[in-house]
């Protein structure tokens, strides 16, 4: 299938343009090929490339800095998406939209949160990737949410990148543990989108690795990876690290959906840390 990736520069555009390139006939595009939150640009850019399916990874990440910019985040995060939208049912293209456990408030429990639970954002990121995903499911044509969580994978910073890092340096170290949520790699995110879109399925998924952890437990599986003593990482509470951004207490995603669709079984959150650090380690990863 003919796939436009947005985003395709970030941490999970890079993972899809990589692992769904012998699949599909992909065109990458961000930020320098165009500005996705301008109209003309993204009608340009459906003009020149006509897709038959757009993978929307484009998004504004920064969480914290998202509570001041407020409006270049809704831009990217909403009305970009207005834009995918309107451009995708003009030339009768499917859209996936990557979306985030930050639409929920975190108050759900341990259980995690179904699909079609309701949205309930408590910080202005979460806000306005919950304005996207409304406009995507008012879209004519078809489409699909995926939420995914606490992604990592080859890209310039992400938490168990950090976590080593740190561990070198630093004889002690500090994590949240009073945080919970789906750890995911952004190779097997990409893999679950290929599945998606492959398989032509339809409406809100979550896609992240199976299980569940808090950063503290994920900081101390990172240590174990690079042989350092793991009791050298103490737990803490979130309110000992105050952020611009408030984050739920615990987000993580059931992926019922997902699983009744068919996608094959996907890797624990502990073997997909465990590949993605023998990538930094070995010195193969693109962003050491
Ligand atoms: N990272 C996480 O932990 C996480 C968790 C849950 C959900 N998600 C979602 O997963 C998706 C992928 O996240 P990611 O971490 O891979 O993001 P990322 O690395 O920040 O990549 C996002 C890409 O979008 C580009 N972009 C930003 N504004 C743009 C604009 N106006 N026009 C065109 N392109 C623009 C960025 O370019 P510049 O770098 O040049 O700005 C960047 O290359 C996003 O939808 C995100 O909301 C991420």
């Amino acid at each position: 299938m003919k796939i436009l990736v947005t985003g395709s520069e970030g941490m999970l555009g890079q993972a899809v343009m990589t692992r769904l390139a012998s699949t599909h006939e992909l065109t990458g595009v961000d930020l320098a090929d165009a500005d996705l939150t301008q109209a003309d640009q993204v009608q340009a850019l459906f003009q020149r490339i006509n897709p038959e399916w757009v993978i929307h990874c484009a998004a504004w990440t920064d969480v914290d800095g998202a509570e001041t910019a407020r409006e270049a985040c809704l831009a990217v995060n909403s009305l970009a998406t207005e834009l995918m939208v309107e451009n995708c049912d003009r030339i009768q293209a499917g859209l996936t939209f990557i979306s985030t456990d930050y639409v929920f408030n975190g108050q759900g429990g341990v259980m995690g949160y179904a699909e079609n639970e309701k949205r309930d954002p408590i910080n202005y990121y979460g806000l306005t990737k919950a304005r996207g995903e409304e406009a995507v499911e008012a879209m004519k044509g078809p489409w699909q949410i995926v939420r995914t969580s606490w992604l990592f994978g080859d890209g310039a910073t992400n938490f168990p990148k950090t976590i080593g890092r740190l561990l070198k340096t630093r004889p002690q170290l500090k994590v949240v543990a009073d945080q919970r949520g789906c750890p995911t790699y952004a190779d097997d995110l990409a893999d679950i989108l290929g599945f998606l879109v492959s398989s032509d399925k339809r409406g809100i998924f979550h896609g992240t690795n199976s299980g569940q952890c808090t950063w503290f437990d994920l900081a101390r599986e990172v240590a174990g990876l690079i042989s350092v003593d793991a009791q050298r990482i103490a737990a803490c509470p979130g309110s000992e690290y105050p952020t611009a951004a408030e984050r739920p207490a615990c987000s993580v995603l059931q992926s019922h959906r997902l699983e009744a669709a068919g996608c094959p079984e996907r890797d624990s959150w502990q073997g997909a840390v465990a590949r993605y650090i023998h990538l930094l380690e070995s010195g193969q990863a693109r962003h050491p």
